[in-house]
């Protein structure tokens, strides 16, 4: 899943920053033993900490369950039923905009093998935006879970970082009539973004974002933007208007969570944008050669620079993850003031292990998390499906 060159800058990076934990002490017998001394987050890092309250739900890649990942479809639909935060995955074209990806490249996703052939395995970076526009990210979906399969996700557009926002705020791409995106055309030319309009469905839920960080580098372009979008709290902060019994985190300092695998990304991450809230995701074959020694390094790597979450792997299927969350380990995080976003929930089996002890959780099944969190939505999960066009 993760790949080798992260594994070891992770291995490097903790072990550059271990200095803090272990202590020689003299017992009264004179024998000198080692004694871990617990650090914890500063107060200034548990402020910002805060600023996300527990039990949370992030919708993980707006759901894989119910609909395509990462798209409109996706967005719109956690959004409606009320999920706090939408977690996306960023990365970058060739010509320097961010889009909402989880794989490096297209091809479990979209049509690319259709639509281009050659280039059917390259990475997302060698195609600039307008060619990735080009591509279906729907229709494999329906092939892929027929039992939920539904006609209007064929189709759907690779989304960017700003269209992920205007779904968080209430809007959706406006459609033509002949059923496809709009394009704003700057200059006589298209610029590769659509137009938006106030969603008629939209029910009035202003969810927070949680963005992670994947490869290519892209935390310069996430400064930029989230601040040309009026999303980044240090500067240039727009009021989002909300409303009361909604769901309201993007008018919140908790607005926008960042998230990353890469300690190097977390690092220039801090530096670009403090007093924002982090999330240091933890992959467990990464750290299994000395799973407490590797758990507490991480952790000590989170208190020196001011990473507020650890988003640690839950076990159980579908997907049967490596355990990242026994007693000991969710003991030692909140031990050092940090909170934890475990990853990734799929069934009410996992809710009712897990669910209590970690402080939010990254759900494909937001709608199973509201009832688990007694915030059951109105409508049903498909219902509002139906609702949105789908
Ligand atoms: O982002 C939270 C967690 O699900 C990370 O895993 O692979 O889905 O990005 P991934
Ligand atoms: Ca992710």
């Amino acid at each position: 899943m993760k790949n080798l060159l992260n594994l070891l800058l992770i291995a490097a990076l903790f072990s550059a920053c271990n200095g803090s934990s272990e202590k020689k002490h003299a017992d009264s017998d004179g024998a000198t033993t080692k004694k871990t001394a617990m650090n914890k987050l500063s107060g200034q890092a548990i402020k910002v900490r805060d600023y996300v309250p527990d039990d949370m739900v992030f919708a993980h890649r707006g759901s894989t369950y119910w609909t395509p990942e990462e798209t409109e479809a996706s967005l719109r639909w956690a959004r409606n039923i009320g999920a706090d935060y939408l977690e996306f995955d960023l990365q970058k074209t060739k010509d320097g905009f961010l889009i909402a990806l989880h794989d490096s490249n297209l091809s479990r996703t979209s049509n690319v093998r259709e639509v281009f052939p050659e280039r059917a395995d390259s990475a997302a970076i060698y195609f600039t935006l307008k060619e990735l526009r080009q591509l279906d990210i729907g229709s494999w979906f329906n092939g892929a879970n027929p039992d939920r399969a539904r006609k209007a996700y064929a189709g759907l557009k690779i989304l960017t970082f700003k269209d992920v926002i205007k779904i968080a705020e209430g809007y959706r791409l406006k459609k033509g009539k002949d059923g496809l995106p709009e394009k704003e055309i700057k200059d006589g030319e298209w610029t590769g973004f659509y137009i938006y309009e106030k969603d008629p469905q939209d029910n009035g839920n202003r969810p927070g974002l949680y963005a992670e960080t994947k490869k290519p580098d892209c935390e310069k372009l996430i400064a930029k933007e989230l601040t040309e979008t009026g999303w980044n709290i240090n500067k240039n902060s727009k009021t989002i208007k909300t409303t009361p019994g909604k769901i309201g985190l993007a008018n919140t300092n908790g607005r926008f969570i960042l998230q990353t695998f890469s300690p190097e990304s977390a690092i220039k991450l801090e530096a670009l944008l403090p007093n924002i809230p982090k999330c240091l995701l933890l992959w467990q074959p990464e750290m299994k050669d000395d799973l407490k020694g590797n758990y507490q390094k991480a952790i000590d790597f989170c208190i020196k620079n001011n990473v507020h979450f650890i988003g640690s792997s839950i076990a159980g299927p579908p997907n049967n993850y490596k355990e990242l969350n026994a007693p000991w380990m969710v003991d030692m995080v909140h031990g050092a003031g940090l909170k934890i976003h475990a990853y990734t929930f799929d069934t009410w089996e996992q809710f009712k292990t897990y669910g209590k002890k970690v402080d939010g959780a990254f759900t494909n099944r937001s709608d199973i998390a509201l009832e688990f969190y007694g915030r059951k939505s109105e409508k049903s999960a498909e219902d509002i499906l139906k609702e949105l066009g789908y």
